[in-house]
This record gives C-alpha cells, sequence and structure tokens, in this order.
C-alpha cells in the first residue's frame, strides 16, 4: 500500500478596512501598522488546499487551478521551512511519529472564484496553505501562531487564519513573534455585515504590493504622519466600532482609511495609481448614495488595484440594489460586463 498522507483545509478571503502598507523588516515581513480587516464568507471567495507526503515522492510539487507551478518562491519556501522545522521538532520529542519533515510535498490548491477577477487571493492561498500543512503535520500550535508564519509568506495572509473582524497587531518583538492575527469578533457577533465586490478591472495590477509599499515607505512624507498618527488612532477607534456595531462609524473609517492609503500612494514618487476613473465613479456614487438616503448605509474601500469592496449590512440589502440595479436599468441591455458597466458609471456622474 503507498505510505501517502494527506490533509486539506479552506482559508478565505479577507479585505482590509484599515489597511496594511508598509514593511519595517522585510525579510521578516514586520509591517508599519496594525491593520483590521473583515473576512469573507467561505461559501463566496475562499482557497481549498490539500497537502500530501510520502516517502515516495521525488519533489515537492504544487497545482494551482488545475495547472502545475513551480514550488520555488522565496516566500513560500520560507513558510514551508518554518513548518518542517515545527514538525521536527515534533518528531524528536515523539520518535515513533513517522519522518515527515524528511519527505517532500504535494500540494493542490483551488479556489471558489475566477482568479482573473483581479481579486486578491494569495492571502486565502497562503492560509491555506499553512493551515493545511499544520493539519498534516499535526502541529500544536493555535491559529495566532500559526498567523505568525503565514504573515512572513504574505502579510495579509495572517487575517485569513479567523473568520469574522480580525485585527493584525504589528507587535513590537524584533524577531517578529508577536507581530500576529487575533480575532476581534467572530462573524456571528454582527452577522448583518455584507460586502459587495465591484469588479472593474481584472487585469494584473500595475505595481505589485510588495514593491508599492516599499516605494511609499521610502517616498512618502505623508506616510509618516498615516503611520505615527492617523493608524494608530484609527485602530481603535475601528475597534470599538465593530465592537458596539456602530456601522455609520465603521463605514466612514473604512472609506477614510481607503482614501488615505491611495494618498500615499498617489504621494509616493514617482507615484503610484491603484484606483482609475471607475473607481473614483463608484466612490462618487457611494457618497450619492448615503447622502440620498440622509443615512450611512455603504462604505467603500480599494485594495491595491481599481476593484471596489462595498460593505453594508443585509437589512439595507433593498437600498443600496435598488439604486444599483435602477441606474443600470437605464442601459438599453444591460449586462454584468466591464464595458456596459463603465458605461453606467459614466452616464451617472453625468447626472450630477
Ligand atoms: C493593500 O499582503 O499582498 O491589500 O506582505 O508584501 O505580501 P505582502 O503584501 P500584501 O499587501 C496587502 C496590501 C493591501 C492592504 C491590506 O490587505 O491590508
Amino acid at each position: 500500500m503507498t505510505n501517502i498522507h494527506i490533509a486539506s483545509a479552506t482559508a478565505p478571503v479577507n479585505i482590509a478596512t484599515l489597511k496594511y502598507w508598509g514593511k519595517r523588516d522585510k525579510v521578516l515581513n514586520l509591517p508599519t501598522n496594525s491593520s483590521i480587516s473583515v473576512t469573507l464568507s467561505q461559501t463566496d471567495l475562499r482557497t481549498l488546499t490539500s497537502a500530501a507526503t510520502s516517502p515516495t515522492f521525488t519533489s515537492n510539487k504544487l497545482w494551482l487551478n488545475g495547472e502545475e507551478h513551480p514550488f520555488n518562491d522565496a516566500r513560500s519556501v520560507q513558510v514551508l521551512t518554518h513548518l518542517k522545522e515545527l514538525r521536527k521538532k515534533l518528531e524528536l520529542e515523539n520518535p515513533a511519529l513517522p519522518k515527515f519533515s524528511e519527505w517532500y510535498l504535494h500540494i493542490v490548491s483551488e479556489n471558489n472564484f475566477p482568479t482573473a477577477a483581479g481579486l486578491a487571493s494569495s492571502a486565502a492561498g497562503l492560509a491555506a496553505l499553512v493551515v493545511s500543512i499544520a493539519k498534516l503535520y499535526q502541529l500544536p500550535q493555535s491559529y495566532s501562531e500559526l498567523s505568525v508564519i503565514a504573515r512572513m509568506g504574505s502579510g495579509s495572509a495572517c487575517r485569513s487564519l479567523f473568520g469574522g473582524y480580525v485585527a493584525w497587531e504589528m507587535g513590537q518583538l524584533q524577531d517578529g513573534s508577536d507581530s500576529k492575527a487575533v480575532e476581534i469578533a467572530p462573524m456571528e457577533h454582527w452577522p448583518q455585515m455584507k460586502a459587495l465586490i465591484l469588479v472593474v478591472s481584472a487585469d494584473k495590477k500595475d505595481t505589485p504590493s510588495t514593491s508599492g509599499m516599499q516605494l511609499t515607505v521610502q517616498t512618502s512624507e505623508l506616510f509618516k504622519q498615516r503611520v505615527d498618527v492617523v493608524v494608530p488612532k484609527r485602530f481603535k477607534e475601528m475597534t470599538q466600532s465593530i465592537l458596539d456595531k456602530n456601522f455609520a462609524k465603521f463605514a466612514e473609517l473604512t472609506m477614510k482609511d481607503s482614501n488615505s492609503f491611495h494618498a500615499t500612494c498617489l504621494d509616493s514618487f514617482p507615484p503610484i495609481f491603484y484606483m482609475n476613473d471607475t473607481s473614483k465613479k463608484i466612490i462618487k456614487l457611494c457618497h450619492h448614495i448615503n447622502t440620498y438616503y440622509n443615512e450611512t448605509i455603504v462604505a467603500y474601500t480599494f485594495d491595491a488595484g481599481p476593484n471596489a469592496v462595498l460593505y453594508y449590512l443585509q437589512k439595507n440589502e433593498t437600498k443600496l440594489f435598488n439604486i444599483i440595479y435602477k441606474l443600470f436599468e437605464k442601459l438599453p441591455g444591460w449586462k454584468s460586463d466591464r464595458a456596459n458597466y463603465k458605461q453606467f458609471l459614466d452616464q451617472y456622474t453625468k447626472l450630477d
């Protein structure tokens, strides 16, 4: 009988409402500020990863969405090395355990959403990789401890270890052992929160996050103010708004933080542009909607790309969708493709 051991794990996509942007240590991937995210429902957007190991495997292999990819990028290798070290420790403590730490791995990973949709999939991907291997290796580490390893792979990945409302505490220690994700509240605390993703462009981003944030750290004056003053205050306020289920406050902080992050990108030299004209029209539309209802019912946030994530409460879904659908209906033969979407926004913003 072939001696193959397998474990699987899923990890959801998380979207930051208080952005991580900047590293104080590039090797350990330590951030310049703490951040907050909301994890999307596993049924909507998630990565499913299976990790297998066997003494018969002759190399590490990786399949992403059915296609084989080289398993050699520095970040994944660093993550793997850490997990292997933990397994080795376990094997030394329990000599009866099979020597997984010496065997190669085969990894099969699949997203339940189109990878080409331009949505951040790397966070969920790395989180699922770490959890599936940790399960396979039967590591005793908590999710927060595993988040430290996921963080080394990709900063935002550490937040995908948890569902619901999550903080990544930047930490103070030089070895990064306290720079980890913690749960602010589970999804059940405030289950009315919904996210709507508007895919503006599925193209690959101009400037990858990793190099973009380095440029900002090195060149933006505004960034210093953001990190020293703006984010620490906002971190406390946003945490409280989640605990209080105060949507108006949460939404205001989310929109302001997205704007502040993109302002530091513009203040980088040479400047980095992640949002396009359509993104800006979506921002305007959200403010119009909130003014129209005389109540904050929707918040926008943009990561390192032009796609929008809108947060709203379930009770306001009809109000929000009514406006969105009404505006879309104005276009004869409207279909949910990109060209028509842009046309819709162009038409809408001519109305004011
Ligand atoms: C704008 O986590 O992709 O989405 O740590 O270099 O892998 P690395 O960066 P990454 O950056 C995410 C940036 C962001 C904000 C956020 O998710 O907090």
